[in-house]
């Protein structure tokens, strides 16, 4: 059975390139990427997804007064899409359990730092990579996760480490990370549910 992934994005969009570069070299097994949702109006995401001949969608932040209610939004456009999967792709909006419950594991999400370091609230973007920095960690990386109400604390599903390297910006970091883990992570990860191979037990994932 095919499945309908419906991606979020808000910015540049690298790891939905990732997934459509994969998609169009057969791996992502039973998964097709129908629909790109973007938090902002102007995200770069939208172009690749356009470019691509994916339909994109618009739901803008800004527009809804608070978090209850653009939440509400996200979870009836899901539904209108008929999303099995939804993953979050540089999406930097946090939706509360009126989308969370309704998708209940079946919304992942990739966290450039290897989860439980460097994440939750605030930790989004190159903000992540300076934290790392500023700690002087040898190690960082990426994690896909289940995405719970609780910022980046869901089941983890794929892990890679990337080394830290002396004279490391917050950019450079970013850089590597995005290139040796995120962009590989992802799209397995995402093969992975559409081939239905991975379980929730007691919070953690297994992986057949
Ligand atoms: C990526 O590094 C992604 O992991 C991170 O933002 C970047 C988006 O890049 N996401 C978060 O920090 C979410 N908490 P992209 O738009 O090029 O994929």
């Amino acid at each position: 059975m095919m499945k309908k992934i419906v991606v979020l994005v808000s910015g540049g969009g690298t790891n939905l390139q990732a997934l459509i570069n994969a998609q169009q070299a057969g791996e992502l097994g039973n998964g097709k990427i129908t629909c790109v949702i973007s938090s902002k109006a102007d995200a770069y995401a939208l172009t690749r997804a356009a470019e691509a001949g994916i339909k994109t969608r618009t739901l803008i932040r800004k527009d809804y007064s608070d978090i209850a209610s653009y939440s509400i939004a996200m979870r009836d456009a899901l539904t209108q899409e008929g999303a099995d999967l939804v993953v979050y792709a540089g999406f930097m909006t946090i939706l509360d359990e009126n989308v969370c419950d309704a998708f209940k594991n079946k919304m992942i999400n990739v966290h450039p730092a290897l989860i439980p370091s460097f994440c939750g609230k605030g930790f989004y973007g190159l903000y992540v990579h300076q934290a790392a920095l500023e700690k002087g960690v040898k190690v960082s990386g990426a994690t896909v996760h289940f995405v719970t109400a609780e910022c980046d604390a869901g089941p983890i599903i794929l892990q890679k480490a990337v080394e830290v390297m002396e004279g490391d910006t917050p950019e450079l970091l970013q850089k590597r990370i995005m290139e040796q883990a995120e962009w590989k992570i992802l799209p397995q990860a995402v093969k992975l549910f559409c081939d239905d191979k991975i379980t929730v037990k007691d919070g953690k994932t297994i992986i057949k």
